[in-house]
């Protein structure tokens, strides 16, 4: 199976977490894109369908299906997502496309978070991949000496711009040992806006795609 096969793989295996009169987040990322390429035929039984980003959006409405403000869905019954590594006790790092704001206030107002990973996205420990941070752009200086005082070493994700007209901060170099303890730590910086840790509010339940199949964690 290559790797297309496997986020397909995983991205179906969400579709019948769908019940009708649903109202229904949607992530962002290639993994999410099987998973929009899918709902089109599910969409007619949802109360209402919300996107995480700008980008997904033009996906949703590509294929006709009505994309709500989340201020008017009220709490979602269910978010799928990707993630750019995901641990057994459902602790993500999220960001990589850069939608991990609004991908957080999804999942926050979400009752269940479905994240649907290949298996290359499974590790032990967090930090490999190098954590997106979205700061105010006045900030973006002053939270780069911030987190190397802390240990890290940021990279300007230069000339990106957010959805919300942010920037973003890759932070190389950390070993996340405690996710829940650094998410806390770092939202305590001013300018941050989003750390993409996602390990107060992790994922439910993990659909992890690979060479064996599927396997579903929590
Ligand atoms: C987008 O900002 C990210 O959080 C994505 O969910 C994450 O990067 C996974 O994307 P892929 O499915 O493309 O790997």
């Amino acid at each position: 199976m290559n790797q297309d096969e496997k986020k397909r793989l995983a991205a179906e295996a969400a579709l019948p977490y769908i019940e009708d009169g649903m109202a229904l987040g949607v992530g962002t990322g290639s993994t999410v894109d099987f998973f929009i390429a899918a709902l089109a035929e599910h969409a007619p039984r949802l109360r209402a369908v919300a996107s995480s980003s700008n980008a997904s959006t033009e996906k949703l409405q590509a294929l006709r299906i009505e994309v709500s403000d989340l201020n008017s869905t009220g709490d979602l019954d269910l978010y799928v997502d990707g993630a750019d590594e995901a641990t057994r006790h459902l602790h993500l790092i999220k960001g990589g496309g850069g939608a991990l704001t609004r991908e957080k206030v999804l999942a926050g107002a979400a009752r269940r978070f479905i994240c649907i990973v290949d298996e290359s996205k499974l590790v032990g420990v967090l930090g490999e991949f190098p954590l997106p941070i979205e700061v105010i752009p006045l900030a973006r200086s002053y939270v780069a000496r911030q987190i190397v005082k802390a240990g890290g070493q940021p990279i300007w994700r230069e000339g990106v711009v957010t959805d919300n007209g942010n920037h973003i901060i890759d932070v190389h170099n950390l070993t996340i040992v405690d996710p829940p303890q650094l998410e806390a730590t770092l939202n305590q910086i001013p300018g941050i806006v989003t750390v993409g840790l996602f390990a107060q509010r992790g994922a439910d339940v993990l659909l992890v795609s690979g060479d064996d199949g599927l396997t579903v964690i929590g």
